[in-house]
């Protein structure tokens, strides 16, 4: 059977048979504008057309590609429009999330002998942004209901040495910001939100980054705003705006007393352009997504077995990256989660299991034998801290879980009845598919 022409096949298949791209002189005014050979559809991401194009075609032009190249730049366009768009003062742009991470925890001086606590649902990068500054990641657990981080768990994590509250907005909703800024402010712990998968969401009617004193966003590639790679992170606080922007940037802060240290992790101007063309489609695709997921909440709360994840009480938008729901074998005549999802992509819809279990593994495991770490906070400590990591709560999830990714939500309202029909007839199945 051939193979669907995607664009990419059909760029690839184009490349092969000589056929070229017309790419206009650089001499014109205005770029001519390379189209798309074809429609895309709903569920290809990223998506992209003649403003990404002209957007990118005008960077390439100018000869500027870089921030530090001088005069207009694309990146201090983006910062101002991604700022003004989430309600923060200021914002700066990184390379990746994280490196807006490494830019926030080395702006902050986050170091040895210093505990950050951390949900264990999440995108290990959380955890190797706190141990790539030789700190000490403590997991605080799992909220079931709604996947987020439980604060009174974070609360009992807190020790003389917590210098840092990293909570994550998994799948781009919001954690308990209200519970998690309150224990920030009383036990006067800085309070950092990991809001990589959370452009849009909000708690409160406010967007999130600002909550706490500042967030880090990410636009990888899969990320609902995108560049490929890209990152920010977004505050209130001028001096923290500054610590954060000298560290991504050597030789170019000014205006700081800086902890001596510091990278490169400046966005290009290139990623800049394409976040501000994204950006034109940001607010419509998010408006689709919250009346697809609101929808499809709908349908599957009306299936035995199948439960989506809480939004908590303060969440008045989520970013919706993720869909994630609770699957209960039981009520699937003992269907496992690994047949039901293969059952799932056999009726056209494609999911996953989502993280594994981040505590119990074997990269969080190889910290506790780290030379460095046993050294700087001795070998029973380590010994202890593989102890403080358990968490039960997500060593439960972590096997129940089920997710769509952000493209699904992208599609109509027909599509949200077609995935529910999916697991209604997946579940009416369900005795004879755990026999086969
Ligand atoms: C929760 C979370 N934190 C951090 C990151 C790191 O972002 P990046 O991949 O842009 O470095 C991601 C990205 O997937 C993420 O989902």
């Amino acid at each position: 059977m051939p193979r669907p022409l995607t664009r990419r096949t059909f760029l690839g298949s184009a490349a092969g048979a000589g056929l070229a791209l017309a790419i206009p002189p650089s001499s014109a005014a205005e770029p001519t504008v390379v189209r798309p050979p074809a429609a895309k559809a709903a569920s290809d991401w990223p998506l992209s057309d003649h403003r990404d194009e002209a957007a990118l075609l005008a960077v390439l032009r100018s000869g500027k590609w870089g921030r530090t190249s001088g005069g207009a730049s694309r990146v201090k366009e983006f910062e101002t429009a991604f700022a003004s768009r989430m309600q923060a003062r200021h914002c700066v742009a990184t390379s990746s999330g994280t490196t807006a991470l490494l830019t926030a925890l080395g702006a902050l001086n986050i170091g040895p002998g210093d505990e950050v606590i951390m949900p264990p649902y999440t995108f290990v990068a959380t955890f190797n942004a706190i141990t790539a500054n030789f700190a000490l990641p403590v997991f605080a657990d799992t909220d079931a209901a709604s996947f987020q981080i439980d604060p009174a768990k974070v609360s009992a994590a807190i020790t003389p040495a917590t210098k840092l509250l990293l909570p994550v907005h998994i799948a781009g909703s919001p954690a308990d910001l209200d519970a998690l800024s309150t224990l920030a402010k009383t036990r006067r712990i800085t309070l950092l939100e990991d809001a990589c998968q959370a452009p849009l969401a909000e708690w409160r009617g406010r967007p999130v980054g600002t909550v706490g004193l500042g967030g880090c966003f990410s636009f990888q590639a899969s990320k609902n705003l995108t560049s490929g790679e890209g990152g920010a992170i977004l505050t209130n606080d001028e001096t923290f705006a500054h610590l954060c922007y000298d560290f991504h940037t050597p030789g170019g802060g000014k205006k700081s007393a800086s902890s001596g240290r510091g990278a490169n992790y400046r966005l290009t101007e290139f990623q800049a352009a394409v976040l501000l063309a994204q950006m034109t489609r940001l607010e419509a695709q998010a408006t689709t997504r919250d009346a697809n997921a609101a929808y499809l909440s709908e349908l599957l709360q009306k299936i035995p077995g199948i439960t989506p994840a809480a939004l908590a009480p303060g969440v008045t938008r989520s970013a919706w990256h993720l869909y994630m729901f609770h699957y209960e074998s039981a009520k699937f005549a003992g269907l496992p989660r690994a047949k039901f999802i293969a059952a799932l992509a056999k009726e056209g819809v494609a999911a996953s299991s989502g993280y594994a279990s981040l505590n119990t593994s074997a990269h969080v495991k190889a910290l506790a034998s780290n030379p460095h770490y046993q050294r700087l906070y001795g070998k029973d400590t380590m010994a202890r801290w593989m102890d403080r990591n358990h968490c039960p709560v997500n060593d439960r999830l972590v096997e129940a879980a089920v997710w769509f990714g952000q493209t699904k939500l992208l599609g109509s309202r027909t599509d949200m009845e077609k995935i529910a029909s999916a697991i209604t007839s997946i579940q009416l199945r369900a005795g004879e598919l755990a026999r086969s």
